[in-house]
């Protein structure tokens, strides 16, 4: 039976979403790195910070979903190496999309800044005191972990062409609520 192929609808809706937002995100983080007006740059910055805790909430609603709706196996066909890397991918996504809005808003705390989201209401600052130079070497892994999840969406899309042109196994209706996955 397909359904048993395929995502659940939630499922797909917060990949979609994610998937969307973070692309959305990084072109504000780059967009307020370019800005020559402050007022921009922080404007920018304000939208990246409060996408990025949208990004935590639907992450962790991602993951709780996920550990009471078990995801369809990997396709049986696919190699024992595709199933490891298909599986790192993920996790990694994961532990990205935790991270980097953990890690940010902990940069954020380190300068004592609260994180407002929308202007709908604040994060505190987590009381972790006052580190400058804590708040930079974050703030730098923090850019280079969101580069790193860069190449791995990449190396995410390329595996889904792969599996959809030279397999031709249906990879990407899994993740789609139209067209025909492969066993
Ligand atoms: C941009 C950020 C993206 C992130 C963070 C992301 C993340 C993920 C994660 C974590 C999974 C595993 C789901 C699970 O088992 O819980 C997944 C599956 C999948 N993603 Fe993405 N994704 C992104 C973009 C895309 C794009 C652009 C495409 C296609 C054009 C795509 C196609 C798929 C497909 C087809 C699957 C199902 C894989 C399978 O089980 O065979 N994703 N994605
Ligand atoms: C999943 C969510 C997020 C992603 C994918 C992401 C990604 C990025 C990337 C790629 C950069 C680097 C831009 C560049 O160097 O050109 C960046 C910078 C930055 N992000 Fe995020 N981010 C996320 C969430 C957050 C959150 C929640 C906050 C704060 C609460 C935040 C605060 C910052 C700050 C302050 C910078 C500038 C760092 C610097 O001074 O070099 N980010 N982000």
């Amino acid at each position: 039976m397909t359904e048993d192929k395929r995502y659940s609808g939630v499922a797909m809706l917060l990949h979609w979403l994610i998937a969307v937002a973070v692309i959305v995100n990084w072109r504000l983080a780059e967009a307020a790195e370019e800005a020559t007006v402050r007022a921009d740059a922080f404007a920018y910055m304000g939208n990246h910070k409060s996408l990025g805790i949208t990004i935590l909430v639907l992450t962790l609603l991602r993951i709780g979903w996920r550990l009471i709706h078990r995801p369809p196996p990997l396709r049986a066909s696919m190699a024992g190496w595709e199933k490891a890397l298909a599986k790192a991918v993920h996790v990694i996504f994961y532990v990205l999309l935790l991270g980097l809005p953990l890690g940010g808003w902990l940069a954020e705390s380190y300068e004592g800044h609260a994180v407002n989201v929308w202007g709908l209401f604040s994060l505190p600052a987590l009381p972790v005191g006052e580190n400058e130079a804590l708040s930079h070497t974050l703030a730098e892994i923090h850019g280079t972990s969101g580069k790193i999840m860069l190449l791995l969406i990449v190396l995410h899309v390329a595996g889904m062409l792969k599996h959809m042109v030279v397999d031709k196994d249906g990879n990407l209706w899994r993740m789609l609520p139209f067209g025909t996955p492969k066993a």
